[in-house]
């Protein structure tokens, strides 16, 4: 199977699928790694494993829409199995949810449906939240809101910050999001009207 990735910044997420792959937890090539961000830190280290990469970069195109079937084009010579948004920050139409609809997921760092966008860790805290988490989903037009697939929850914990939180939580977004790959590459994994399908059962 073959997997694009697109990253807008350091990519560890991304670095969590070369490594999936290179252990055998993820029987699958990660054929490209696109970025929209042409100093994306990402972009290095996926070609230091060897991955083809590409910017698409969104300033050069004047509307999302125009940005998006610049990425449609950019993938399709690549023909993906699965795409995965991994730190990937631009907010994406239905010119380019549609053609991947059902093979395209997104890890967001809440326990969705709370804090869709920015600021995920800053806002729990705020709200005194005393757990956190991240969230991997399918991807529809509506931004974080498509259905979720797989959660992992941490503490917060006394004297917690917005970084100390990530920190935590980043350590399971790179254990659920290969995982989640791994349903959807075999074929577990179903986007549905009524929600996301794993073996059948609604999740
Ligand atoms: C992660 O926290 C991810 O959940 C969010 O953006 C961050 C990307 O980090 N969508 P990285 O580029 O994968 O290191």
């Amino acid at each position: 199977a073959r997997i694009a990735i697109l990253i807008s910044g350091r990519g560890s997420n991304m670095q969590a699928f070369i490594d999936a792959c290179a252990k055998g937890d993820l029987q699958a090539d990660i054929c490209l790694v696109l970025s929209n961000n042409p100093d994306a830190a990402g972009l290095g280290r996926a070609a230091e494993a060897g991955i083809t990469t590409v910017c698409v970069n969104h300033r050069d195109y004047d509307s999302r829409e125009t940005f998006d079937a610049a990425l449609v084009h950019a993938l399709a010579p690549y023909e993906p199995d699965l795409v995965i948004l991994a730190g990937f920050m631009r907010i994406l139409t239905p010119v380019f949810i549609e053609p991947f609809a059902g093979k395209l997921l997104n890890i967001h760092p809440s326990l969705l449906p709370k804090y869709p966008g920015l600021h995920t860790h800053q806002r729990a805290l705020d709200a005194g939240d005393t757990e956190a988490g991240v969230t991997v989903h399918y991807v529809t037009p509506e931004l974080d809101g498509g259905p979720p697939i797989i959660q992992a929850r941490v503490p917060v914990e006394a004297g917690d910050t917005a970084e100390t939180l990530a920190q935590r939580v980043i350590v399971q977004e790179h254990m659920i999001y290969p995982i989640a790959a791994r349903w959807q590459l075999e074929g577990r994994l179903q986007l549905t009207a009524t929600g996301a399908r794993l073996d059948g059962e609604t999740v």
